[in-house]
């Protein structure tokens, strides 16, 4: 190893480290990993109500797999994939889910053991973006994928899905933006409408957009330019390029959601920024999240995608994904409370090593027993262990020296009320000692 002295590594922009208390990088805040694990819990409930299982995929994909399922011409497979070559293999960090989840379902052959899967998972992604607040380099995404329904209640389902996971996290004032995309045969010939449309504009349209119109004209729908809306609004509307069957299909998505209490706005102008899709497409967005970066979750239907990455047949197909990071942020700006790290509910202050030798033994009898318990284990004075008891919040404090052990009783504290009981100095009996000064605890609270 050189012995020359290198600078402290920091992690890479766009990455951060989810540690146990909050912090903050990059002008975000970061929950801490006790939140973070609170709010999959809730997200793991709600998709346990719904049936909804769990898959897991690597993290490295096949490059083409994200080329040819994602769309070659999309902004994240032309500029956002950490891709790399090792031997004759092209690996890719994957840039989102769906498009493995599905290469998951058909090297698997998922159809034999159950007509329709649903499916969901929480995990990083990577995209090459430019990092700002709620965009980032390596972020989160939790999603769903329903697999083999063609079904509209599919649709319906996955979008009420969706929006139960945000109420049962307290955000239930979010604006759902619904379209249908038509068929395979709506799109091609409704981005030549807008392509021929939009060229004698091309002077007043911006570098991004022109650009866009050569690559991927559909993605001038998303600007945010009043400018660019304004010539938009009097150009090719999507809705007039798509089969009557599919307007009915979407009549019906409607009718089922609004059946269901969920209020949406159509919105002509979102077409997502993937390829996959067809007819359903969604997005959910927030206000209390930054105007540019403001869509929580999006997603829709991908009946094509099986195909595109090599099925035989067209596998039919639903679902969204959502950005972890967006939500703590939304949830942050909420001022909801969320939960920390489990408070100790005995703290052992130990007075020299027969005692420490002693709490060594029995705190892993009560661990073992189920008590989470805190011990000194830097040789503080019985003060600084104090101190730390209060730090940590613990519930109940046990003082031991060479008097109470050879006596076998101490005084076990409840640090609630400061009441303090006679106790028996082995496992057992503190056990139960601990669990006599536990708060009661509301059981919907918790759920
Ligand atoms: P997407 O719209 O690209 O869709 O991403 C879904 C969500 O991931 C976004 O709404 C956002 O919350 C979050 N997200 C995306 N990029 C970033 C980033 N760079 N930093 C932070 N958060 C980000 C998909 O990925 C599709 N696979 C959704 C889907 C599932 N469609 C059907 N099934």
């Amino acid at each position: 190893m050189s012995s020359s002295r290198t600078e402290l590594f920091r992690s890479i922009k766009g990455t951060f480290d989810i540690l146990p208390e909050p912090s903050s990088s990059d002008d975000t805040l970061i929950a801490g990993s006790a939140a973070w694990r609170f709010v999959e819990r809730k997200i793991a409930d709600v998709m346990d109500r719904y049936g909804v299982r769990e898959i897991r995929t690597p993290i490295l994909e096949p490059t083409a797999l994200i080329a040819r399922g994602v769309g070659e011409s999309t902004d994240i497979v032309t500029k956002e994939m950490f891709a790399f070559e090792r031997g004759d293999t092209q690996y890719v960090l994957r840039p989102e889910v769906t498009a493995p989840v599905m290469r998951a379902y058909l090297q698997h052959h998922l159809d034999q053991q159950r007509s329709v899967q649903k499916l969901f998972y929480i995990g990083p992604c990577f995209r090459a973006e430019r990092p700002q607040k709620g965009r980032y380099r390596q972020f989160h995404q939790f999603g769903v994928e329903y697999i083999g329904s063609s079904g509209v209640v599919a649709d319906a389902e996955v979008i009420v899905l969706m929006i139960d996971i945000y109420r049962a996290l307290g955000l239930s004032d979010c604006r759902l933006r619904l379209n249908t995309l038509g068929d395979e045969s709506a799109r091609p010939a409704f981005k030549d409408a807008l392509v021929d449309f939009l060229r004698p504009h091309a002077s007043k349209l911006s570098e991004i957009s022109v650009r866009r119109l050569a690559e991927n004209p559909l993605r001038i729908l998303d600007t945010k330019s009043a400018e660019e809306r304004a010539i938009l609004d009097e150009g090719p509307r999507l809705i007039d390029f798509v089969p009557v069957e599919s307007r009915e299909r979407f009549d019906r998505l409607k009718d089922l959601l609004g059946g269901q209490g969920i209020m949406f706005v159509e919105d002509p102008f979102l077409v997502r920024g993937l390829d996959y899709y067809t007819e359903t497409a969604f997005e959910l967005e927030s206000d209390l999240l930054d105007g540019a970066q403001n869509a929580l979750a999006g997603g829709g239907r991908y009946d094509l995608l099986a195909r595109e990455i090599g099925a035989k047949t067209a596998v039919p197909a639903v679902g969204f994904a959502a950005g972890m990071e967006r939500l703590f942020l939304a949830l942050h700006a909420a001022s909801s409370a969320l939960q920390s790290d489990a408070a100790p509910e005995l703290y052992i202050v130990v007075l020299g090593e027969k005692a420490q030798e002693w709490a060594s033994v029995t705190s892993r009898a009560l661990r073992q027993a189920g008590v989470r318990v805190e011990v000194d284990i830097s040789g503080r004075s019985a003060k600084a262990q104090m101190r730390e008891a209060n730090r940590l919040g613990a519930l109940s404090v046990v003082v031991v020296g060479d008097d109470e052990l050879q006596s076998g009783v101490a005084r076990l504290r409840d640090m609630a009320n400061a009441g303090e009981i006679e106790i028996r100095l082995d496992a057992e009996a503190l056990k139960s000692g601990v669990a006599s000064s536990l708060p009661v605890v509301d059981p919907e609270a918790t759920r």
